[in-house]
């Protein structure tokens, strides 16, 4: 197999797993494009948000997704994240995007339409993409499809410790509640709930640096390629 053939990493996972840390690393390392799937959900959201719509309003939901434009630009200092061509990529890690994104992500129009798009994104060329339902509904033919888990305990203190890191103010407590909360609604949603592709590879990151996690993903698509 030649080491130019196209290969798609499906990154799926809970809430705060390391998925997006572990694929930036992963596209930077194998130079693919690295598609964040939660920011889509995010940055739409905060659309929902700024226009006051309810987040249970499914007809003018789907009315906004179709003049609703989100892409991404790599850059030296991380990805860019833009809604309708407005740097949004600080604005969706508020609380206030974290709190209802899963509302909307319930939503099966606005899954469809941000699924269509994902597909489009991985056409043509090696990506990493991470999210819930990647390997299971976004690229189910990935050649290489991972599921990161680690305890609840493990993700809020992670993620308490990137909120201080930007700026947020961020209570550890509320935090484990809140991912709780989010696993209880990813994994127990109707369209495209939270599950571990068959063929996925469980990797449990509760214990393990990321640069650990980072060289078992390597080591699969290494393995891919010889055979
Ligand atoms: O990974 P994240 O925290 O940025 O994801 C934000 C929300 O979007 C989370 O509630 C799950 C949802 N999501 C999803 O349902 N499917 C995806 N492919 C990616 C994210």
């Amino acid at each position: 197999m030649s080491n130019n053939e196209i290969i798609r990493i499906a990154i799926d996972g809970p809430a705060a797993a390391g998925k997006s840390t572990v694929a930036k690393l992963i596209a930077d390392k194998l130079n693919y494009v690295y598609i964040d799937t939660g920011a889509m959900y995010r940055a739409f959201t905060l659309k929902v948000i700024e226009q006051n719509i309810e987040l249970n309003d499914e007809e003018r939901i789907k009315e906004l997704l179709t003049h609703t434009k989100v892409s991404f630009k790599a850059t030296d200092n991380g990805q860019i994240v833009y809604l309708d061509d407005v740097d949004v990529t600080k604005k969706i890690r508020t609380a206030e995007v974290s709190q209802s994104v899963s509302h909307l992500a319930q939503l099966g129009e606005v899954r469809k339409d941000l699924v269509v798009r994902q597909k489009k994104l991985a056409e043509n060329h090696s990506v990493v993409m991470d999210g819930r339902d990647i390997g299971t509904t976004v690229l189910p033919d990935a050649e290489i499809k991972v599921f990161l888990i680690a305890s609840v305990d493990e993700r809020a203190e992670r993620r308490h410790a990137e909120n201080l890191k930007n700026g947020f103010s961020s209570h550890l407590e509320e935090l484990k509640e809140e991912i709780r909360e989010r696993d209880t609604r990813d994994e127990t949603r109707k369209e495209s709930p939270l599950v571990k592709a068959e063929d996925a590879v469980s990797i449990d990151t509760t214990s393990l640096e990321i640069e650990e996690v980072v060289e078992e993903i390597i080591k699969l698509v290494n393995n891919y390629q010889k055979k």
